[in-house]
């Protein structure tokens, strides 16, 4: 028999865990807490990236859309920040690189001296966007590194001085909390020199009902997006988990600030997950969270900058007024 999964024993969790542990003991924690939780960075193996893809092709999907007109309008305002001198374009997650071909191709236009880093975790993700972009553009200078973003950081902070305009797009820092976001930004000055660049967007407060569908998709994909982390569960960790015996559920905390995503139980079942070697209990209607995303609004962010040692350059809005793209520079001293 060939194990795709592995069973956890103490000793294992001294060390270093591989990803499958490392996943499996998070599962083993989240569907033991009440209530039971697991959490959305999970969502990202190579079948959720696929159904992502889809879900930012979505009419009802806006932010993709949004940031994609503000770029679209202001690459070469941005541009312009960079002050004439070499620097490095750095993208925190690679994703597909559509939007920052936006970017890229303007830079090149004008002649400005870059090197473009992705850093990602995935190998995968960083093999095929590296073939799209080298195709495209065959004179882009290009570095892409496989790691967790501060150890890339870290390592490239050694390796140049030459100024950094960091891109953290698409929203993703709307799966954190305030206190999670605040301390992620923390970390990325302390890796950062005076003077470097943070592009990020951020999606805003808005017509409630749009928030909604944005997450309530009439295809159901984000329902799809949702349910193949318990897909994943079953194929990497011998979960048994009947797919159609949950059902999707997201609404808009106001108060908080998040659409809150939720898979709820329809009956009350056992599921047991053979990684782990244990089953876990659902009732009727018991729900398992599995993602914030938090809405922003412009006093969220300049506090936000304020508390983490950046200025606040520049914030380019789409039409609507959706979305922002926010640009910060590092501030050191005073
Ligand atoms: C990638 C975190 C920005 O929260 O809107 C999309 C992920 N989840 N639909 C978001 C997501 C459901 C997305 N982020």
């Amino acid at each position: 028999m060939s194990a795709r999964y592995r069973i956890l024993q103490p000793g294992d969790l001294d060390g270093l865990l591989n990803p499958s542990q490392a996943f499996g003991l998070e599962v083993l924690h989240g569907l033991s807490e009440h209530p039971k939780r697991l959490s959305s960075k999970f969502f990202y193996d190579d079948e959720g990236s696929r159904i992502f893809q889809q879900i930012m092709g979505l009419e009802e999907y806006y932010p993709t859309r949004c940031e994609y007109e503000i770029l679209e309008n202001n690459r070469g305002d941005i541009g312009e920040h960079l002050r004439g001198e070499a620097f490095n374009l750095v993208e925190l997650g690679a994703g597909d690189g559509l939007k920052t071909n936006l970017l890229i191709s303007r830079f090149l236009e004008k002649g400005m001296q870059f090197a473009y880093v992705p850093i990602d975790i995935s190998a995968g993700a960083m093999n095929d966007l590296s073939e799209s972009l080298i195709k495209k553009f065959p004179n882009l200078t290009m570095a892409g590194i496989v790691a967790e973003y501060f150890e890339a950081l870290k390592w490239l902070s050694s390796i140049t001085d030459k100024p950094s305009l960091i891109l953290f797009l698409g929203s993703n820092l709307g799966n954190f909390s305030s206190s999670q976001a605040r301390t992620f930004l923390r970390s990325l000055w302390n890796t950062l020199k005076e003077g470097d660049l943070v592009l990020i967007g951020f999606d805003l407060k808005k017509n409630i009902d749009v928030m909604l569908e944005a997450y309530n998709d009439r295809k159901g994909v984000t329902a799809a997006f949702n349910l193949n982390l318990l897909r994943r569960i079953n194929r990497e960790l011998g979960g048994n988990f009947s797919l159609d015996t949950f059902r999707f559920f997201a609404t808009y905390n106001v108060f908080s600030g998040a659409i809150e995503s939720y898979l709820v139980s329809k009956e009350e079942q056992d599921v047991y997950i053979e990684a782990v070697g244990q089953s876990f209990h659902f009732k009727a209607w018991e729900p398992i969270h599995t993602e914030y995303s938090y809405k922003y609004l412009i006093s969220d962010i300049e506090r936000l900058a304020a508390k983490t040692g950046f200025i606040i350059e520049k914030q380019y809005f789409d039409q609507k007024g959706y979305f922002v793209d926010s640009l910060w520079r590092v501030r050191k001293t005073g």
